[in-house]
């Protein structure tokens, strides 16, 4: 399935000096530079649309009617980045729902980006309303999104994720039905697709109703290179990863990992290789406690959890990770950490906006990936670093995510902040300056219909599920293993000083 011989790779490399620079270099507002006057809304995927290698932003605006296209202007020359403003979808034709989430993939295999968008009616957020799903077909000629998506005729219990089950390119989808059956949505070329459902072997009851928000994921579990998936469902209101490893181009089921007992509530997990021992993690943070006052972050490694001796503390103010809800009463947001390798040195950073204790202040943290000699089986944890505390009360941290802005491998900062009443974005661009490498991988299908226009490189659309692996040499010629793989989304990008290090530019899960 997952991984074959059409990916084309770019590897961007610089001058490569082996300076160990722990630095924790310093953020400045780059806004009106990189967005200009079109900085409203709410980031929801990062995906090159227009096919130019640059990484493009869909914003979502005006109360989930609207979706933005910031579209990367840049050139590799060009000391600032900008975006242009493109509407891809108008309220208009919005049918009183709004849009929750979108995730962009190649869905009939033309080697144009589509756009896969869940909606829901209005004002209903929070329930358990169902969720619609439409694809609106990229067209390659004028750079937009047909105008009438096309509409799954089931409604979802939530959104779905997407995943190619069956390896052939296009990208297909994990979801459950209103009615809780867990199914996969196989895509043909012609547009069409074919609802299999999600069978246990010769396992007769029923499989346990996936997590909402779904929280899946395709990710190399066993070490063979071929993307496994893990599917996160719930029992008792604990979560389980459940492992469907592939087994002769099948996944089957072949282990479930509960949750550590200490868990009470549960952020969105994530899958990284956290201490670059080429083996992905599964983290998963959450709290305990009557108002979730007790943050931890717990990581699956050889075989158990450990939970990170992480102190959310900064200054005189303690900080908890999960509480208070979305400002916004049409978009959900579970608590996330978003990775990148913030300072370069191979191992994964993490973003993430924490709620102070006391009161009702945000703030946006860095959380720094360091060793510690005193945590058991576990050798690493992550110390926090405020990025922007909200000296404006007004001014809420809402998201924050890694991207590269200059695209010259060093990771910048991208918020959303509540301002106004309306959430807007910044951009905090990172002063490093070490000599470094980097490496960036886009795993992309290959594909090329019929008509790639002359303006397009045919080289499809970025694929959900590979995994990669590659050796490096540093400068002083020892040589070093890496592993990333894109383990829920759309987009891998690597970024490496250190092999293993991985950029995190993928879609934010609005409600995963
Ligand atoms: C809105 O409804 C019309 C008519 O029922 C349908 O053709 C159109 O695709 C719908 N638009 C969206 C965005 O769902
Ligand atoms: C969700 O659905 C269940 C039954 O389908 C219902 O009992 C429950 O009240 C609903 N929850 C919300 C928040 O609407
Ligand atoms: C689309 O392709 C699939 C698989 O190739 C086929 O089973 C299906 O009948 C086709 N559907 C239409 C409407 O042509
Ligand atoms: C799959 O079936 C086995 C029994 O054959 C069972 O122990 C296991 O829990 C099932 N897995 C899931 C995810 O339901
Ligand atoms: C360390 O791992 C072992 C087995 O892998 C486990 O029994 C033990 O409880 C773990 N210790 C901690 C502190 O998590
Ligand atoms: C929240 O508490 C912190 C310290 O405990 C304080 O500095 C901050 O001003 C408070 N914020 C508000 C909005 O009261």
């Amino acid at each position: 399935m997952a991984v074959s011989a059409c990916y084309r790779m770019w590897l961007f490399t610089g001058c490569s000096f082996s300076v160990l620079t722990l630095c924790l270099c310093s953020l400045s507002d780059v806004t009106p530079d990189v967005f200009g006057g079109s900085k409203n809304g709410v980031v929801s995927a990062f995906g090159d649309f227009n096919a130019d290698k640059l990484t493009d932003i869909f914003v979502l605006a005006a109360s989930g009617k609207v979706l933005h296209l910031l579209q990367a202007e840049q050139e590799l020359t060009k000391k600032t980045a900008s975006f242009s403003i493109k509407t891809l979808i108008d309220g208009k034709n919005a049918n009183a729902t709004y849009i929750t989430n979108v995730a962009p993939g190649d869905f009939d295999g033309d080697a144009q980006m589509d756009l896969l968008v869940t909606r829901k009616q209005e004002k209903q957020a929070e329930t358990n309303a169902t969720v619609s799903v439409q694809i609106y077909w990229g067209n390659s000629v004028t750079d937009t999104l047909d105008q009438y998506p096309f509409s799954f005729a089931e409604a979802f219990r939530d959104q779905p994720s997407v995943i190619d089950v069956n390896g052939d390119m296009i990208p297909d989808l994990l979801g459950e039905t209103a009615e809780g059956v867990r199914s996969f949505f196989i895509f043909s070329p012609n547009r069409s697709y074919s609802v299999e459902k999600v069978v246990n072997g010769t396992f007769t009851a029923a499989l346990d109703p996936l997590r909402i928000p779904q929280s899946s994921a395709f990710f190399d579990f066993n070490g063979d290179l071929v993307a496994d998936l893990c599917m996160v469902s719930e029992k008792d209101q604990k979560l389980q990863f459940e492992i469907w490893t592939n087994q002769n181009g099948k996944l089957t089921w072949s282990r479930t990992i509960d949750s550590p007992p200490e868990l009470e509530k549960f952020g969105r997990p994530s899958y990284y290789d956290l201490n670059d021992n080429h083996e992905i993690n599964i983290i998963l943070p959450g709290c305990s406690g009557h108002a979730c006052q007790d943050s931890s972050v717990f990581v699956w490694g050889r075989g158990s959890w450990s939970k990170l001796d992480i102190q959310f503390r900064s200054g005189a103010e303690s900080w908890q990770m999960i509480g208070g809800s979305s400002p916004m009463d049409w978009l959900n947001m579970p608590f996330t950490l978003r990775f990148g390798d913030y300072n370069l040195d191979g191992f994964p950073d993490a973003v993430a906006v924490l709620k102070a204790k006391s009161n009702e202040t945000y703030a946006a943290f860095l959380l720094l990936n360091t060793p510690c000699s005193s945590c058991g089986n576990f050798s690493r944890t992550f110390e926090l670093n405020v990025i922007d505390s909200a000296t404006e009360t007004s001014q809420r941290p809402m998201l924050v995510a890694f991207y590269d802005f200059m695209e010259n491998g060093i990771l910048d900062v991208l918020l959303t902040v509540y301002s106004d009443d309306a959430p807007e974005l910044q951009a905090l661009e990172q002063d490093f300056t070490a000599d470094a490498y980097f490496l960036k991988v886009m795993v992309v299908s290959g594909l090329c219909v019929s008509n790639c226009p002359h303006s397009h490189q045919p080289y499809g659309v970025n694929q959900v599920g590979p995994v990669v692996r590659f050796r490096t040499t540093t400068s002083t010629g020892s040589s070093e293993i890496g592993v990333i793989c894109d383990a829920d989304l759309v987009f891998i990008n690597c970024v490496a000083k250190w092999p293993g290090s991985v950029h995190d530019e993928r879609v934010l899960q609005l409600f995963k």
